[in-house]
């Protein structure tokens, strides 16, 4: 089965458009953060405290292989972080990369207190300035979400993932 991919910075919406896609067309999603936290039985920030991102980074590429029968998945942030997991991506369906401005991100996760890697404004700016490039490079579509609704950035999707025959035809 190929998956879509969505792709993007923490705060860009990856989960709540996954969410969206899954519902209008009644098709399996997995949200790789949440499959991690099941596996391990343990949140995000807890599994940062007590063993690393080193540790998180390791669980979340072994989460990226157990989506064998969802079409549709969203990644964290950092899944771009290792080589293999973008060959695995790449060879098991396409990216889609939410691209969203550093200032929407900011005023989402302002009070966010659930990502670990969401610092100081000093070092959140730096991380996405590494980042945004990556996706760029990596990503098979862009779609720039920034005026855009949810609705219209599904829509998108949609029309994507029929175009490449990972989603059923109307
Ligand atoms: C991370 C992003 C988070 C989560 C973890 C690390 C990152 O996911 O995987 O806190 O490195 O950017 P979201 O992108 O869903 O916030």
């Amino acid at each position: 089965m190929k998956h879509i991919f969505l792709i993007g910075f923490m705060g860009s919406g990856k989960t709540a458009v996954a969410k969206e896609l899954s519902h209008i067309l009644q098709e399996k999603h997995i949200d790789l953060d949440t499959l991690v936290e099941t596996m391990q039985k343990k949140d995000i920030p807890t599994i940062f405290k007590d063993e690393g991102e080193g540790a998180f980074r390791e669980y979340e590429h072994q989460a990226l292989h157990l989506i064998e029968n969802a079409p549709i998945i969203s990644t964290g942030g950092g899944i771009v972080e290792r080589d293999e997991n973008i060959h695995y991506m790449q060879e098991n369906g396409i990216m889609i990369y939410l691209k969203t401005s550093f200032d929407v991100i900011a005023s989402r996760l302002k009070d966010d207190s659930t990502r670990p890697l969401w610092k100081s404004d000093h070092d959140n700016k730096q991380l996405y300035q590494k980042r945004q490039p990556l996706y760029e490079a990596v990503a098979d579509y862009i779609i720039d979400c920034d005026e855009l609704s949810i609705y219209s950035i599904t829509n998108q999707i949609v029309s994507i993932g029929r175009y490449k025959g990972i989603f059923r035809g109307e």
